[in-house]
């Protein structure tokens, strides 16, 4: 077990020799868990192969599961990419810093523990002050997948880290909740300069599509079929402790399916709980019940997902009925959460 230094840090220039401890932790090859918009990450030193080798001890992570290299800006990609492509560039310019991490082709010096052995590395600038404050002072790329036991849904806040993390890092920088909720959108642009969206996420297809034109979505993710190109995207994930169904539709329609299978389940003597909008939960039981925003706001919804899901770990139950929301926008990000923690179990009215 390691001993955790926990930090709360809200003003870089006040709390500047905390940052300065949490980089050299960093430089020294220690684990320090940082703030984003999206998530909290899990850091390491991402040339070092010892230091990217214990994130995946610290997760339980699969070490062909590659890292995400974080870095403060956008200078910072010409020191680990082998070549920026016009439309990569593209891309830097228009949502760095921001949710998006972008695949490059990868320079030597990027350890294969980083890459899970891919002569690709993916490059993330998140658009959040503590953050990119702690990765200048870091001075290095630092490796930064969430900050979550693998196979968890990823966390959102210090305290949800703490309950994954402690014990097992060096540091954790409590920067508050992340603004956005779900992970970055992951893009690669291949040789033609296409460019595929691998994992949904912060940045959506038609923000992507108003830069670059025409976007494409990996295959395996609308399909279901075939291994999809980010590997992490292979495993269960963003799971809770109960089995889960989704439904979508409207309030009403939800409304009324949510009732007939709680009354089955209720029926079987299994214990419920609800993880839906303000509009449908007041028409259930308030036990058990996490609210998780409104209908329509898909903002709201993504940014409350994974504690809503957490939540069922402090309320045991043993089926969980949730409302999902359509695919367009931020939709796709939320959904393709909610598909892997309902096991595949979505009805769609
Ligand atoms: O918002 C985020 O991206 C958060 C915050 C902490 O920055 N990070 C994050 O990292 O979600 P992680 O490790 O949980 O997810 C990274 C995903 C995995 O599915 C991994 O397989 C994929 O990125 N990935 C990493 N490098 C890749 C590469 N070279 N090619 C294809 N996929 C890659
Ligand atoms: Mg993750």
């Amino acid at each position: 077990m390691k001993h955790t230094k926990i930090v709360r840090i809200t003003d870089v220039e006040k709390d500047k020799a905390l940052l300065e401890e949490a980089g050299r932790i960093i430089r020294d090859g220690g684990l320090v868990v940082f703030p984003t918009e999206t998530v909290y990450g899990i850091g390491a030193n991402g040339l070092d192969a010892d230091a990217c080798r214990s994130i995946y001890t610290a997760k339980g992570r699969p070490s062909d599961n590659p890292l995400i290299l974080t870095v403060p800006d956008k200078e910072a990609v010409k020191e680990v990419a082998a070549c920026i492509t016009p439309t990569a560039q593209k891309l830097l310019d228009a949502f760095w810093p921001g949710p998006l991490t972008i695949i490059f082709p990868r320079q030597k010096k990027v350890p294969n523990a980083a890459t899970g052995g891919l002569d690709t590395v993916a490059l993330r600038c998140p658009d959040h002050a503590v953050c990119r404050a702690f990765l200048r002072c870091a001075g290095v790329p630092v490796a930064g997948p969430s900050a979550n036991l693998s196979g968890r849904p990823s966390p959102t806040t210090a305290a949800e880290v703490a309950h994954d993390m402690e014990g097992r890092v060096d540091m954790i920088i409590d920067g508050g909740p992340c603004e956005i909720g779900v992970e970055s959108t992951i893009v690669e642009c291949n040789a033609d300069d296409m460019v595929t969206i691998l994992r949904p996420g912060g940045v959506t297809t038609a923000m992507l599509e108003r830069v670059v034109g025409h976007v494409q979505v990996d295959t395996s993710l609308v399909t279901g079929q075939g291994v999809p190109k980010a590997p992490g995207m292979k495993y269960r994930h963003y799971a809770p402790s109960a089995s889960m169904t989704t439904v979508i539709g409207s309030v009403s329609a939800v409304t009324a399916k949510l009732s007939q299978l709680y009354e089955q389940y209720r029926r079987e003597g299994l214990s419920v709980g609800f993880l839906v909008s303000a509009e449908v939960a007041s028409h259930f039981p308030q036990e058990n019940m996490y609210v998780w925003g409104h209908h329509d706001d898909k903002e709201g919804l993504a940014n409350q997902l994974y504690t809503g899901l957490l939540f069922f770990d402090d309320h045991r139950v043993d089926h969980i009925l949730a409302e999902g929301t359509d695919s367009e926008g931020l939709g796709m990000a939320i959904m393709n959460r909610m598909k892997k923690a309902s096991g595949g179990d979505i009805v769609i009215l």
